[in-house]
């Protein structure tokens, strides 16, 4: 993470899949911020492609609108004009060689210095991007490619995408995004564990008893019924972010904040997770798929009742596994990961609890799981909760659960780029540090495979759960057998 790297020369951004939900609902609005925020952003140009629009203004009408959406009251209609300026858009169809041409005419004409392409379109048309690309030579001199998740299917599409993607463009210049890199809280983790003396000491198997890592929704699909129901949470939140998070708690101190010594870490950690038989999968991980119900006293239909989703779909929505982490650091303890769709609430959230003290003189907190906890909140609230047992006044040797509360965003009061900007930033200014490397890629789909194969072969094993609740019965069981229990639950 070179912070103060700073963006040198000219350069075009080409969007592939300007007009799809992910550009128009993030990337333009986060590019929005960023040239309103890095003056330095007007030596670029930014072309957005699709091949839905042919109105570059009606285009650009609908751009403003989600940026209003999505700014709310922050709107600045100067700012607006200045971003508007610096764009423009082309109707391209990734099959049509000859819209590569015109693409080629037009990036010329810019005589930039760096060229970043950025594909936020399926990952299924990536080959022929990438093909078109090398054909007219716009592959070569100083570019990037940015590729979007999930990247494959599974290890094997993964490998295939890699391999055309690298025929074309040097590692170092690919950047496979995961946007829960980019959010503060997350790189705020490793500040945590490698700014702090005093966590360090207890970071370890002898000390730590389990981690729990959570993010969860309280939203449904939406609009997104097509997309969702090939790929599912284990492809869409767990093979990528929640990896991501356990690499982050679990890896060791990289030797400098360069691209290549953290994802070196990170690559040991994922490389330290056994592969799962299938009856080890079977016994470790945890399908779901949500009923109607209830969200924030509203009713909900079930996914089943979805735009797009088939009728008998077996698409999961939720997923809850265990892993280890084989290492001298980490041997024994669990990292419990789960993710879902329509759960109570939307959280993302890593609990740490520790072991229990040798020898209890006093009577340990009731109804505590662990009289020690560190919970930290990575959304929708950046803090910490550090939980510890204290003596209640009065004659009584039973403690007490309280907590120690820290709220990053109230004591470090500036403003915060949302992931997508600080990531769109890093790119414009060629810093990998936050982008997910090949190795590390494909290691996440290894320890993800025998998962996927268990759901092909069974696909009953899909639990029903209901919205609003906290994911399948079995979820709850999975931490039983450990005498543990989900956070929420304690
Ligand atoms: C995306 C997934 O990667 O992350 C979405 O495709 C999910 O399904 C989203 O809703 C969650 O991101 P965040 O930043 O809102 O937690």
């Amino acid at each position: 993470m070179q912070f103060s790297k700073q963006l040198s020369g000219k350069f075009v951004f080409v969007l592939f899949g300007a007009t799809g939900d992910l550009a128009l609902n993030k990337l333009l609005p986060a590019l929005y911020n960023a040239v309103r925020f890095n003056p330095s952003l007007a030596q670029g140009h930014f072309i957005c492609l699709g091949r839905s629009i042919t109105d570059e203004d009606k285009y650009f009408a609908t751009v403003k609108s989600y940026i209003e959406k999505v700014s709310q009251t922050d709107f600045d209609a100067d700012i607006w004009q200045k971003f508007r300026s610096l764009f423009s858009f082309l109707k391209l169809d990734a099959q049509t060689a000859a819209d590569f041409d015109i693409l080629k005419r037009r990036i010329e004409a810019l005589q930039p210095d760096v060229k970043i392409y950025y594909l936020s379109t399926s990952p299924k048309i990536f080959p022929d991007i990438v093909h078109h690309l090398t054909r007219t030579s716009l592959n070569e001199g100083n570019t990037r490619i940015v590729l979007e998740k999930p990247l494959g299917s599974n290890l094997s599409a993964a490998q295939k995408i890699n391999k055309i993607v690298q025929n074309a463009f040097p590692e170092d210049q690919i950047y496979r995004i995961d946007h829960y890199l980019g959010k503060e809280s997350v790189q705020n983790l490793m500040a945590l564990r490698f700014g702090n003396r005093f966590l360090e000491p207890l970071w370890n198997r002898i000390h730590i008893r389990s981690v729990q890592i959570t993010i969860a929704e309280d939203i449904g699909i939406s609009s997104r019924g097509a997309f969702y129901e090939d790929i599912g949470a284990l492809r869409d939140m767990m093979q990528n972010h929640l990896l991501q998070l356990l690499c982050f708690i679990a890896m060791e101190p990289p030797y400098a904040l360069t691209p290549d010594a953290i994802r070196d870490e990170k690559l040991k950690i994922l490389r330290s997770i056994p592969l799962y038989t299938h009856d080890e999968a079977l016994k470790n991980t945890i399908f779901g798929q949500y009923a109607e119900g209830m969200i924030n006293g509203q009713a909900v239909p079930a996914y089943l009742k979805e735009a797009e989703v088939k009728e008998n779909s077996k698409t999961e929505t939720y997923i809850a596994a265990k892993f280890l982490v084989s290492n001298w650091r980490w041997a024994g303890v669990p990292f419990y990961l789960r993710t879902g769709k329509r759960l109570p609430k939307k959280l993302a959230e890593i609990v740490i609890s520790f072991r229990s003290v040798p020898h209890n003189i006093f009577m340990p907190p009731l109804n505590a799981e662990a009289p020690n906890k560190l919970v930290i909140n990575l959304q929708p609230h950046d803090d910490m909760r550090l939980y510890m047992a204290a003596k209640p006044p009065g004659a009584t040797s039973q403690l007490q659960q309280v907590s120690l509360n820290l709220n990053f965003t109230k004591q470090l009061n500036q403003r915060r780029p949302s992931a997508y900007e600080r990531l769109l930033c890093d790119i414009i200014r060629g810093d990998l540090s936050l982008f997910v490397r090949q190795d590390e890629l494909e290691e996440a789909w290894k320890i993800m495979t025998p998962l996927l194969e268990l759901k092909e072969k069974n696909p009953d094993i899909l639990e029903a759960y209901r919205a609003g609740s906290w994911g399948p019965e079995s979820s709850h069981v999975l931490l039983e057998k450990d005498r543990a229990k989900w956070h929420e639950e304690q």
